[in-house]
């Protein structure tokens, strides 16, 4: 019997994909730094029974009208705003994401972005290699503390919770702000909730967790910004489109606020010219927030055993949508 055809939208390790070849034809979109062309995209997903996609896949009406014959895609993110998941399930395509796995990466990353931003680090290690050290004095590239400083966390999912956790090892006030009260993770992690406003007004580091929805979209703009401290610092490892960036230069360079740690933005990968890359107080990231060795395979697996699991005739392990079979 015909296997099914999996496409998968950029180079993985080929041994990561072993297990899934033996159930399925697999093809690779294999160029290691250009995304998979939206044309060939779409031609593959005409084909295939599954796909494999990234986040920077636009999984959308077109490509699920044209996937005449998809049963399953598996997403390499935990987010899935690059997803019309509302008209897969329409067409019968179960949609996979790859949750947990990295919890705890993307909040080592966030608190990194923290830790730099206040401190300084990338701007100092810059200072060394431009040669510009020629002597120690007292308020050489001095920062701001994170210890004992009062954190917000917009979006107290799994991440939010695991980034307040490594905020408690700090000696961090916590202060959260989500669509719903956590009273587990409240009691858990000593964390406060506060409307919107209260945080913002309150938190000397504003940091952005939340997905990216109809309702999160452009959710930090002028207005917000200006309701923050003129010493904060804002975080954002969530989505760009949760930001208004336009406001967010203004705001830093207006000193508004103080300074930003950015791991996503608007519009992916960002222009090298971007007015925010120009600025000393914000560090900017290439969308990094998963990315070690040991959590981007674990994420391939997920996804592996997603598709496996689905090209089998089993439920898929880590589904966002259910699929009642007609
Ligand atoms: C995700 O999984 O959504 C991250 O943004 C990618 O690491």
């Amino acid at each position: 019997m015909k296997k099914p055809l999996v496409f998968v939208t950029r180079k993985c390790p080929e041994e990561k994909l072993k297990a899934l070849k033996e159930v399925a034809e697999v093809e690779m979109w294999k160029k290691e730094d250009v995304s998979c062309p939206r044309k060939l995209l779409l031609e593959k997903a005409k084909e295939a029974d599954a796909l494999l996609t990234m986040l920077s896949d636009q999984v959308d009406e077109e490509l699920l009208d044209i996937g005449e014959n998809l049963r399953v895609i598996a997403n390499l993110a935990v987010g899935f705003d690059n997803i019309n998941v509302e008209y897969a399930t329409r067409k019968n395509v179960i949609i996979t994401n790859t949750p947990d796995v990295l919890t705890d990466t993307t909040a080592d990353l966030t608190f990194s972005l923290i830790l730099s931003a206040a401190r300084r680090v990338i701007e100092a290690a810059d200072y060394v290699k431009e040669g510009k050290w020629t002597s120690w004095s007292p308020l050489l590239l001095a920062g701001a503390d994170v210890h004992h400083k009062k954190i917000g966390i917009v979006g107290m999912g799994k991440i939010g919770q695991a980034v307040a956790k490594r905020a408690k090892g700090f000696d961090m006030n916590i202060l959260y702000h989500n669509r719903s009260r956590d009273t587990d993770a409240e009691n858990q992690l000593q964390a406060t909730y506060t409307s919107f406003d209260e945080l913002l007004k309150e938190s000397d580091f504003v940091v952005c967790m939340t997905p990216l929805t109809n309702e999160t979209k452009n959710m930090f703009h002028a207005e917000s910004f200006n309701k923050m401290k003129p010493s904060a610092i804002f975080i954002n490892t969530s989505r760009g489109g949760t930001v208004v960036e336009e406001d967010l230069v203004k705001a830093l360079k207006e000193g508004v606020i103080a300074g930003a740690g950015l791991d996503v933005f608007e519009k992916e990968p960002i222009d090298s010219k971007h007015p925010l890359l120009m600025l000393p107080n914000a560090v900017a990231l290439p969308h990094i927030g998963s990315a070690t060795l040991e959590t981007r395979h674990a994420m391939i697996d997920c996804c592996v055993q997603n598709l496996i699991s689905v090209l089998s005739g089993k439920p898929p392990i880590t589904p966002l949508n259910k699929i009642t079979a007609s």
